[in-house]
């Protein structure tokens, strides 16, 4: 089997208030990333692990995650670091997933249905959910323009799964084009259809003050699902 896993965790994170990187903030006692990467190295499908992180935070990434995690440095938006995980991947590889640091809370089975996609044939695939608020158009000035219709929306997550020449072949196609998501630049490389399966609400990524609260509460029964806590802070 051959999944390699992209972690993506070179973002500021600034809206979140802290000093350090996003993905460095802890919840639970066990920085962001540090959830994701026990995640996916739980996974027996995933036979290699990039993480994406800001420059400063490689070296001492490299001591705690040394080989085989590969870490790289990442760049200004989230595609340019994309872009330098999937640079590390190896060519063996037949899918890749992509996954936010951002999101610690991925149960499991959104893996489980993302890799199941990808082994039935999906050449890309992402995990979503329905919107269930009513969506409007709003102008500048506030004023409503209309509503949109919400049976026809989902919100997108994480882990996004790809074949490898898919998602590689889409961002050379595509030099410096951002996307905020990486099945973005799938629709507009335009080869693939992208498919959809069930992601999950404990999948949200944490942006603000409030989500790392609510993720505060969710986290502490899903600590018993990881290994041991050897105190490592990211400091
Ligand atoms: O900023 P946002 O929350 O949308 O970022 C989503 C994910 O992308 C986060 O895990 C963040 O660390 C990562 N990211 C990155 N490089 C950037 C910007 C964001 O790896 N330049």
């Amino acid at each position: 089997v051959s999944v390699a896993a992209v972690v993506v965790a070179a973002g500021s994170g600034s809206r979140l208030g802290h000093d350090r990187p996003k993905a460095f903030v802890e919840l639970a006692g066990r920085p962001l990333l540090e959830w994701s990467i026990a995640l996916l190295q739980a996974r027996p499908e995933v036979s290699q692990l990039v993480v994406v992180a800001p420059e400063a935070e490689c070296g001492q990434l490299r001591q705690r995650w040394p080989a085989p995690v590969i870490t790289v440095p990442g760049g200004d938006e989230r595609s340019d670091s994309v872009r330098r995980g999937l640079a590390a991947v190896s060519a063996e590889a037949e899918w890749v997933l992509v996954h936010d640091a951002a999101r610690p809370l991925v149960p499991e089975h959104v893996l489980t249905a993302v890799i199941g996609a990808l082994r039935a044939g999906a050449p890309a695939v992402v995990p979503v959910l329905p919107v269930v608020d009513t969506v409007k158009l709003v102008a500048a000035d506030g004023t409503i323009r209309s509503t949109v219709d919400r049976d026809s929306l989902r919100r997108v997550q994480t882990p996004q799964g790809f074949r490898r020449d898919v998602i590689v072949a889409a961002y050379a196609a595509a030099p410096g084009v951002t996307h905020t998501d990486d099945a973005g630049i799938v629709e507009s490389y335009g080869a693939v259809p992208v498919s959809t399966v069930p992601g999950a609400e404990e999948a949200f990524k944490i942006t603000t003050p409030h989500d790392l609260r609510l993720a505060e509460l969710l986290a502490g029964p899903r600590l018993a699902g990881l290994p041991a806590d050897d105190g490592w802070t990211g400091a």
